[in-house]
C-alpha cells in the first residue's frame, strides 16, 4: 500500500558563541563542578548574547538544515517552532523566523510543550506533510532557557542552556512499512495534574512578568525514567519496529543519569545512545535536533538509520518518535 511519509531531508543546529562553564557558575552560586558533573553530567552550556533573540538561533539552525536538504527558503511553506522562550508573547517566533529567512507567505506557528516541544512539533508537521498541506516544512526547536533562570537558585540555574536545531521535513512515497524513509510513529503524553513540578512563576495573564523556572528536580527525575521508557515502547509499537531494530537513540538532554536510567530500563546498548548533555546542558525543545545534528556531523547517524527520539518536560509532557532517515 502506497502512503505519503514525512521524511527528514535536512538537519542543522546552532549554538550561541558564549560558553559558560561549571566553574563560571561556581563564582555566582554555592555549587561545584564536581557536584554538577556527578549529578547531571553537564560540564558547560552556551548562552545567547543580550541582543540575540531566540529567532536568531532558530534562523541559523534552519539555514543549515535547508542547506543540507538542498532547499531554498523560498520553498518553505510550513514553519513550526517549538519554544518556551519566544522572542515576544506574540507574534509567534515562527512568524519572525519566516520573515528573517525570507520565506514569503506560508503557514507558521509555535508549539509550546516545553522540553517535549520538538517531538510534539514533529508530529504536527507530520500531519501537514502527510496530508499534502505542506511540501517543505521546517521544524525548529529553539530556546534561550538562560533567560528564565533565577541566578540565585543553584538547583536550577546550573542545568539549562541556549541553542537551536532544525529538521527539514518533506513528503516521500512509502509502502506503509517499517523500512520506509520518514517519521514512522509517535507516542505523546501530558499529565496536567503535574504542572506544579516544573513551571515558570510568571506569565502575561498572571504576574505580567516573564518569571523564573521552578522545578521539583527529584520528583521530575523519578517521573522521567519510568514514563519515558513507556513512551519509547509505545512509539516503537506504533511504528511496527522492535527496540532492538533501532540504530540510534537520541534522547532529550536533561541529565546523563536520566539518559542512563532509561537506557538501563529498556536494555539499550549505551553505544547507540547519543549524549550531548555534557557540552549543551538542557536546551529544552532544542536538545533533540542539536544532539541529532552533532551525531550526523561526526558520521555516527547516517541516511537509512532507524532513529528513536524521546523527550520529557514541563506540563508534564513527554513523548517519543521513531523515524528512518
Ligand atoms: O528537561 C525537563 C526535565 N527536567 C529534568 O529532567 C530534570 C530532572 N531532575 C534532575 O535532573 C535532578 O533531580 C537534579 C539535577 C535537578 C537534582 O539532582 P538530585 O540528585 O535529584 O539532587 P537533589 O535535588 O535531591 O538535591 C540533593 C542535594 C540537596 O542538598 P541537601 O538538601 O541534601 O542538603 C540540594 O540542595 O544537592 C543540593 N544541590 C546542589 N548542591 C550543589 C542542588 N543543586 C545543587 C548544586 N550544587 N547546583
Amino acid at each position: 500500500m502506497s502512503v505519503i511519509r514525512s521524511a527528514v531531508t535536512g538537519v542543522g543546529s546552532y549554538l550561541p558563541e558564549q560558553v559558560v562553564t561549571n566553574a563560571d557558575l561556581a563564582k555566582i552560586v554555592d555549587t561545584t563542578d564536581e557536584w554538577i558533573v556527578e549529578r547531571t553530567g553537564i560540564r558547560q552550556r552556551h548562552k545567547a548574547r543580550d541582543d540575540e533573540p531566540t529567532s536568531d538561533l532558530a534562523v541559523e539552525a534552519a539555514r543549515r538544515a535547508l542547506l543540507q536538504a538542498g532547499r531554498e527558503a523560498s520553498e518553505v511553506d510550513l514553519i513550526v517552532v517549538a519554544t518556551t522562550t519566544p522572542d515576544m508573547t506574540f507574534p509567534a517566533t515562527a512568524s519572525i523566523v519566516q520573515r528573517k529567512l525570507g520565506c514569503g507567505v506560508g503557514i507558521a506557528f509555535d508549539v509550546q510543550a516545553v522540553c517535549s516541544g520538538f517531538v510534539y512539533a514533529l508530529s504536527v508537521a507530520d500531519g501537514f506533510v502527510a496530508r499534502g498541506l505542506a511540501k517543505c516544512a521546517l521544524v525548529i526547536g529553539a530556546e534561550e532557557m538562560t533567560r528564565l533562570m533565577d541566578w540565585t537558585d543553584r538547583t536550577t540555574c546550573v542545568l539549562f542552556g541556549d541553542g537551536a536545531g532544525a529538521f527539514v521535513v518533506e513528503p516521500r512515497e512509502g509502502q506503509g512499512a517499517k523500512t520506509d524513509q520518514g517519521l514512522l510513529g509517535f507516542a505523546l503524553r501530558c499529565d496536567g495534574a503535574k504542572t506544579d513540578l516544573l513551571y515558570v512563576d510568571g506569565g502575561p495573564a498572571t504576574t505580567g512578568t516573564v518569571g523564573h523556572l521552578r522545578m521539583a528536580g527529584n520528583q521530575v527525575f523519578r517521573h522521567a525514567v519510568v514514563n519515558i521508557a513507556e513512551a519509547i515502547t509505545a512509539a516503537a509499537q506504533a511504528s511496527g519496529i522492535e527496540i532492538a531494530d533501532v540504530d540510534w537513540f537520541v534522547p532529550h538532554q536533561a541529565n546523563q543519569r536520566i539518559i542512563k536510567g532509561v537506557g538501563d530500563r529498556l536494555g539499550l546498548d549505551e553505544n547507540k545512545v547519543i549524549s550531548t548533555v555534557a557540552t549543551h546542558a538542557n536546551t529544552s525543545a532544542a536538545s533533540i535536533p542539536l544532539a541529532m545534528d552533532a551525531a550526523m556531523q561526526d558520521g555516527r547517524i547516517k541516511t537509512g538509520d532507524l532513529v528513536l527520539l524521546e523527550a520529557m518536560g514541563g506540563g508534564l509532557t513527554w513523548g517519543a518518535c521513531a523515524l528512518r532517515l
